[in-house]
């Protein structure tokens, strides 16, 4: 088997391949001066299991064009079968219509990375589970929450007051699953959003007086949604709110409403790499799946089952 990494999150890649004890295929990903992009394997993948690590986050359009490059260049090199390894998997939120004449990419980006020649995908936190049967190709959807609840075992000390929140109603399932595994009580926030980028606390399903509350969530992006939650949680007698979220987008005002907001604690994994912005900020804290992807590449390369890495 084969590990190569393109430029979004080099970082994981080299955790997941010093976790497997094994190197990064010797392999170049670059721009041309007009920025077109130029993939070139540097070893022989002829007859090989290979596994392209790469998140499509910021610059999503970027990240994404490196990975179907990569790809082809493998299917053009005769390697036996691809995987995609997207720990983050870009415009899973737009998954479906939103009104008249809009796009469902989130099909259109499945279909782009199958029609390259991916063989299978390997993700982390889709936005929605459904989203799977976007491929046509078998796609393992793992999830962060085993990794995220023991950090919260060992830094969140259990107790009556722990209450586990999701920030919309659409997160529910994932909080209850969260909360089922720590045995604590949920709380569902009722969020409404104006439009594309504002979020609204409408209400707070759950009394939350007296509690620490954790927010969980798939996704922090301009961190308006974490905010507005830890405000509205706050207002409402919660003694304290962290956050606990699979992928750390954080564009735009997000470090800063981190950083100068409500909540106690952000804790993000690595599946998008960070900028020293966020790795400096105090209140951010990130925690590795490295070892849950490794384990995962190790177990498809080997032709077991990933469903132990759900327990
Ligand atoms: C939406 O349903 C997602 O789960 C997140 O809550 C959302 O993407 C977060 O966005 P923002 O941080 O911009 O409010």
């Amino acid at each position: 088997m084969k590990l190569l990494a393109g430029n979004s999150n080099r970082t994981l890649a080299q955790a997941i391949a010093a976790h497997l004890d094994m190197p990064l295929t010797k392999a170049q990903v670059k721009r041309f001066a007009d920025n077109e992009v130029f993939a070139v394997v540097e070893e022989n993948v002829r007859g090989e299991d290979v596994f392209i690590i790469q998140s499509t986050s910021y610059p999503a359009n970027d990240n994404l064009m490196e990975m179907l490059i990569m790809t082809d260049a493998l299917v053009r090199a005769s390697a036996k079968r691809i995987t995609a390894v997207m720990p983050y998997f870009g415009y899973a939120r737009q998954d479906r219509k939103t009104g008249g004449r809009t796009p469902i990419s989130a099909k259109l980006v499945a279909n782009l990375i199958t029609r390259a020649g991916a063989d299978r995908v390997l993700t982390m936190d889709l936005h929605a589970g459904q989203i799977q049967g976007f491929f046509d190709i078998p796609t393992d959807n793992l999830v962060a929450t085993p990794v995220l609840a023991q950090d919260i075992k060992e830094n969140y000390p259990r107790g009556d007051d722990l209450m586990i929140v999701s920030p919309d109603v659409g997160g529910v399932v994932r909080a209850r699953t969260l909360a089922s595994r720590l045995d604590a009580d949920l709380a569902i926030v009722d969020k409404r959003r104006p439009k594309a980028g504002e979020s609204e606390v409408m209400n707070i399903i759950g009394d939350v007086e007296g509690r620490r509350c954790i927010l969980f969530d798939d996704i922090v992006d301009s961190g308006g949604t974490l905010v507005n939650a830890a405000k509205a949680l706050i207002d409402r007698g919660a003694t304290e709110v962290s956050a606990y979220i699979s992928h750390g987008v954080l564009s735009g005002p997000a470090v800063d409403r981190v950083t100068n907001g409500p909540l106690k604690e952000l804790v993000i994994t690595d599946s998008i790499e960070q900028p020293d912005e966020v790795l400096n900020c105090p209140k951010i804290r990130r925690v590795s799946v490295a070892p849950l992807m490794g384990e995962a590449i190790r177990r498809i390369a080997n032709e077991e089952s990933v469903s132990k890495l759900f327990d």
